[in-house]
């Protein structure tokens, strides 16, 4: 059986000395639990930070954006390059946050995850519908053409690095998870949109993870759904302590 992947989404949080002190009280209560796949997003200025301190554990790096070009006049962006020297392996690209606040398209997503996939990033690609999506009954639709626009022009075996994270944006911090019914449906309709357009392989091996208001007492319900793989926590993983105890109910 995959381990199940289970990465935090630290957003705007946390220095460098602070991400430190962080791992230093996680590791040990993370350590020796089996079966899971431990993912820390973090902001850039921690990348360099941890990198040492998680280099003798499981644990594996992610940025929480990327840029798609090379290099270039492009004040303020990260490279895919600079990343992977940090020892960031990981990369949340398609983020509702930066869909919303910072106006990404599929356009923009799907330029990131090219260029993320030929530095050798493995992207945690976000989808997701707004509530106003899904009391119109469109949320599927929605989703089916997130996912679908966002891989354009990628193909099996290039997908293999990519993880598909379902993230109802109505249930982004706000303590309102998706049911298990509605995130295990979901889930079930992306392995089939995957299916149809990529084949077999890649809808059997590309992780979906759930994520919106995971906390340590839902984990286990949303985990053990069939088509769910892991989890993207945010609020929930910000406490060492209990982002390792919700790592141990997953
Ligand atoms: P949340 O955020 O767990 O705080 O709801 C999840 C995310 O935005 O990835």
């Amino acid at each position: 059986m995959k381990p199940l992947l289970i990465a935090a989404n630290w957003k705007m949080h946390k220095t460098a000395a602070e991400a430190k002190a962080y791992f230093k009280e996680f590791w040990p209560l993370a350590n020796g639990v089996k079966g899971k796949l431990i993912v820390l997003c973090v902001p850039f200025t921690c990348l360099h930070a941890l990198a040492p301190l998680v280099q003798k554990t499981t644990v594996c790096l992610g940025a929480q954006d990327v840029h798609f070009g090379e290099e270039g006049a492009f004040t303020g962006e990260i490279s895919p390059r600079m990343l992977t020297e940090t020892g960031a392996s990981y990369v949340i690209v398609g983020h509702s946050e930066r869909r919303k606040l910072f106006h990404e398209d599929d356009e923009l997503v799907n330029k990131k995850l090219h260029a993320a996939i030929s530095h050798g990033l493995k992207p945690i690609f976000c989808v997701g519908e707004s509530l106003e999506q899904r009391n119109q009954g469109k949320e599927k639709k929605v989703v089916a053409s997130q996912v679908l626009n966002g891989l354009k022009g990628i193909s099996w075996p290039s997908l293999r690095n990519v993880s598909i994270a379902y993230e109802p944006v109505w249930a982004i911090g706000t303590g309102v998870a998706a049911t298990p019914k509605q995130a295990g449906e979901m889930h079930t309709f992306i392995r089939e949109v995957l299916e149809k357009e990529f084949g077999q392989d890649a809808a059997k091996a590309i992780p979906l993870l759930y994520g919106g208001s995971v906390k340590t007492d839902n984990i286990k319900e949303l985990t053990s759904l069939e088509d769910v793989d892991g989890a993207l926590v945010g609020g929930a993983s910000l406490d060492a302590e209990k982002f390792s105890e919700l790592i141990s109910n997953a």
